[in-house]
């Protein structure tokens, strides 16, 4: 097995260490800068004796198309390249800029690597699926967006605090848009069973809805000098496991949207954050969910915005 992951930044070179740890697949990274990508590939395989993996790592330049070519035979690519937030930007500033880079990156992944499942990380996520899936030409069903692992994380993080009960516990999860309009699911979330709606007042649940909303922002404005890596990381390893290993995890993500699922939803033929089934195949099912009226509107508010920033990346 191949895992390969585009950009060795701050998320990409740990969530190479994360999946180095697993012991799952041989892990190729790829970088612009030159050495960046070869430099972690070596320093995460030289702590391989102590975490007992035996897979290997390799670390590539894109600017030297040969070594692109390494990307061949990938069974998932991760791609983390681009830019990422800065205090005061919001994920949507990063929009056009990205949207560039997804256009190159995904040109390669349909020169070397057209077979393989897509995880879109780069913000904001939802529209960077998209746009990797225009410049790909992937099936769209293998390609998904991070988003609602993560978001889904926090939620969980933050009411299992409040609750005072093992995160373990908490079942909770985060659908739409990977942005400040995100719908924290509260309705659907409870602790072994028991909705947390009879736990908490209603104040501390909406305290909560707007932290989990505004959690990357949290940890930006605290480092000051760059985005969250470690939350995401594992965020991604999980999606990345259940397809490596076929495990059929359900976990929110972006994934494209058409057929009945678009009516359902309201948005067609693009990538939003809903609750999907992974496996070997990427995208094996999207659950429809029940929304009444004050769902509904927080829904739409979402679909909105991901149908606006999509739009960009069809110029
Ligand atoms: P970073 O700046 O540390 O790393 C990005 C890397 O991409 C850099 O090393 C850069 O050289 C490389 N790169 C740029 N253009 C490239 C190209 N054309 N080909 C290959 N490599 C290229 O940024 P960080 O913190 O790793 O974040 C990466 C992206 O992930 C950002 O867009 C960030 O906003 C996003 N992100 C998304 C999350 C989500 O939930 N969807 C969570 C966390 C981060």
């Amino acid at each position: 097995k191949k895992i390969s992951i585009i950009g060795a930044g701050a998320v990409g070179a740990s969530v190479a260490q994360v999946l180095a740890i697993k012991d799952v697949a041989d892990i190729y990274i790829f970088d612009i800068v030159d050495g960046l990508a070869a430099g972690k590939a070596l320093d995460i395989q030289e702590g391989a004796p102590h975490w007992g993996f035996d897979y290997k790592l390799r670390g590539f330049c894109t600017a030297d198309e040969k070594e692109y070519e390494n990307l061949k035979g990938s069974d998932v690519i991760v791609v983390t390249a681009g830019l990422a937030r800065k205090p005061g930007m919001s994920r949507d500033d990063l929009l056009l800029k990205n949207i560039g880079i997804m256009k190159d990156v995904g040109e390669k992944i349909k020169k070397y690597s057209p077979e393989s499942i897509i995880v879109a990380v780069t913000n904001p996520a939802d529209i960077m699926a998209y746009a990797l899936q225009k410049a790909s030409g992937i099936e769209p069903s293998r390609i998904l967006g991070l988003g609602g692992s993560l978001d889904s994380a926090r939620f969980r993080t933050f009411l299992a605090e409040a609750l005072d009960v093992s995160v373990e516990d908490v079942n909770a999860f985060v659908i739409g848009g990977h942005g400040d309009d995100m719908v924290p699911f509260i309705r659907y979330s409870s602790v072994s069973g028991i909705p947390i709606e009879h736990l908490l007042p209603k104040e501390k649940i909406d305290e909560i809805i707007k932290r989990t909303r505004f959690g990357g922002g949290e940890i930006l404005n605290l480092y000051k000098t760059g985005t969250a890596f470690y939350a995401p990381s594992i965020s991604i390893a999980v999606m990345v496991e259940s397809i490596i290993k076929n495990k059929k995890r359900v976990i929110p993500c972006a994934a494209y949207l058409t057929g009945n699922h678009a009516k359902h939803y309201g948005i067609e033929n693009m990538f939003i954050g809903v609750p999907i089934k992974i496996g070997a195949s990427g995208v094996e099912e999207i659950y429809d969910l029940q929304f009444n009226e004050e769902d509904k509107a927080a829904w739409e508010k979402s679909v909105e915005s991901v149908k606006k920033n999509s739009k960009l990346a069809d110029d």
